[in-house]
C-alpha cells in the first residue's frame, strides 16, 4: 500500500514569539510551495499556534501541536486539551515525546524526570482523548542509549508502541502516525544508521500487525527522527519502513526543512 510520507517540524520552545512564529511558518509556506505527495506540519509552542494558524491557512502546510492532556475540561491548571487544539486549528499532535516523558538526549539531571512524569499509561490516556478530540495523534517511541547498549531497544519499542494504542479501535489505528525517536539521536547530531533505523521503524509496524492485522500496519506510518538534516534525510527516508520524519532543529530553518520535504516528496 502506497503511504503519503509525513514530514513533521517539532519547534519544541523555539520561536516562541508572535514574530518569530509568524516569520518562520511564512518562510515554510514560501519554501515548500508546490511540492505535492507529502504531508508538511508544523508544531510551534501553544501560545504562537493563533499566529502560525495565520501564517499557513491557505496554504498546504498543517497546523500540529506539542502534547495534549487527557482531560477535555475541569480543574486542570496549566493542561491544554485535545478540544481546545482543535478549537485551535489543530490537526496533528505529538505525544509521548522523549522529552514530555522526561528521558532527554542530552544530558539532564535524573531527578528532573519526575517533573514530566509521562509514562505507557498516561501516552494511551491522551492518545484516545486526542482521537476522541478529531486530533491526529503522532506517537513518539524510542530507546535511550543505555537500553540500546543493554539490547533492549526491540523491546522497548514495541512494548512502547502497545502501551501507548491499548483500547484503539481498528478503524482508528488506521490512521496512527508513529515517530521512532532513538533518545540518543535527539539534538545530539548522531544520527542512527539508516538500515538500523529502517529495522527498528519494521518493529513499530510489526508490533501492529500483531495488534491489528495486516492492513492497519501497512497503513500506519512511521517517521523516523533524531538529528534528521538535509544531507541525511534522503538516505533515511528510502527505507521501505520509514514514512517521514519528526524534525527539530532542522525545523527551524525553512531551507533546511523544505530540503527534507524533497528528500520525501
Ligand atoms: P532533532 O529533534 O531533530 O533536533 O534531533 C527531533 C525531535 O525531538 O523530535
Amino acid at each position: 500500500m502506497a503511504r503519503t510520507p509525513i514530514i513533521a517540524g517539532n519547534w519544541k520552545m523555539n520561536k516562541g514569539t508572535a514574530a518569530a512564529a509568524s516569520a518562520l511558518a511564512q518562510e515554510v509556506v514560501t519554501a515548500i510551495e508546490g511540492k505535492s505527495g507529502v504531508t508538511v506540519v508544523v508544531c510551534p509552542p501553544y501560545t504562537v499556534l493563533h499566529t502560525v494558524r495565520e501564517a499557513v491557512t491557505g496554504s498546504s502546510v498543517v497546523l500540529g501541536a506539542q502534547d495534549a492532556f487527557w482531560k477535555a475540561t475541569g480543574a486542570y491548571t496549566s493542561q491544554i486539551s485535545g478540544e481546545m487544539l482543535k478549537d485551535a486549528g489543530v490537526t496533528y499532535v505529538i505525544l509521548g515525546h522523549s522529552e514530555t516523558r522526561g528521558r532527554f538526549g542530552v544530558p539532564e539531571p535524573e531527578e528532573t524526570v519526575k517533573h514530566y512524569g509521562e509514562t505507557d499509561a498516561t501516552v494511551n490516556l491522551k492518545v484516545k482523548a486526542a482521537i476522541a478530540a478529531g486530533l491526529e495523534p503522532i506517537i513518539c517511541i524510542g530507546e535511550t542509549l543505555d537500553e540500546r547498549e543493554g539490547g533492549k531497544t526491540d523491546l522497548v519499542v514495541s512494548s512502547q508502541v502497545a502501551g501507548a494504542i491499548t483500547g484503539v479501535t481498528s478503524e482508528k489505528a488506521l490512521r496512527l502516525v508513529f515517530a521512532y525517536e532513538p533518545v540518543w539521536a535527539i539534538g545530539t547530531g548522531k544520527v542512527c544508521d539508516a538500515t538500523e533505523a529502517n529495522r527498528v521503524c519494521g518493529i513499530v509496524r510489526q508490533t501492529v500487525r500483531s495488534l491489528y492485522g495486516v492492513e492497519v500496519a501497512d497503513s500506519v506510518r512511521v517517521q523516523y527522527g533524531g538529528s534528521m538534516k538535509p544531507d541525511n534525510a534522503a538516505e533515511l527516508l528510502s527505507q521501505p519502513h520509514i514514512d517521514g520524519g519528526l524534525i527539530g532543529g532542522a525545523s527551524l530553518k525553512a531551507a533546511d526543512f523544505a530540503a527534507i520535504v524533497d528528500a520525501a516528496a
